[in-house]
């Protein structure tokens, strides 16, 4: 994590900075940057920047755009390829989930895809349980009930 600066996005527009960035199969197209700007609220919402120099490290976001009363959902996270493996992903993760507990929620739940070991592993290590959600199968739900 050296060098590596965390930063809040504090506007809508801020968010364009991160259209076109990947890592494996994950892209920030379109249509995750749409997702992106409907759901930046700064009342209830967390946007975390990381940053090394001017280089894009990370990203990851929670908001509370989800169907059950006082959770909140980890909608993105996405650590560039170079630097994947320090940390980067868990200290975000963390970092949302202390924001969740801020706000009085109960818990935080986010999904991956069936493929995604890497992801899994990340959900796993923070405390995270698979949920067997009703409303979606493509992929693993994890749910973190504080
Ligand atoms: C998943 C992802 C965010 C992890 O970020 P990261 O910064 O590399 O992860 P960290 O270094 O913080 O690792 C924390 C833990 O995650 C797990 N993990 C991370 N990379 C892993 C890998 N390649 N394989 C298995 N587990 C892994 C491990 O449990 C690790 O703990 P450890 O280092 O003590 O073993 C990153 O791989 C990524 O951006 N992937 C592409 C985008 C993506 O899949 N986003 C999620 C979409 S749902």
């Amino acid at each position: 994590m050296n060098g590596i600066v965390i930063t809040t996005i504090k506007n809508q527009d801020e968010i364009e900075f991160l259209r076109g960035r990947q890592s494996f199969e994950y892209t920030y197209n379109d249509e995750t940057i749409d997702s992106l700007k409907k759901h930046f609220d700064p009342e209830n919402s967390l946007y975390l920047l990381a940053k090394k120099g001017s280089e894009f490290a990370a990203f990851c976001s929670i908001d509370r755009g989800w169907w059950e009363e006082n959770i909140f959902f980890i909608r993105e996270i996405l650590v560039d390829q170079n630097f994947q493996k320090l940390g980067i992903g868990e200290k975000l993760m963390q970092k949302c989930i202390e924001y969740a507990k801020s706000k009085g929620t109960i818990g935080v739940v986010t999904e991956t895809d069936f493929k995604n070991k890497p992801m899994q592993g990340l959900c796993k290590k923070l405390g995270f349980k698979e949920w067997n959600n009703p409303q979606w199968k493509n992929g693993i739900a994890y749910r973190l009930i504080f």
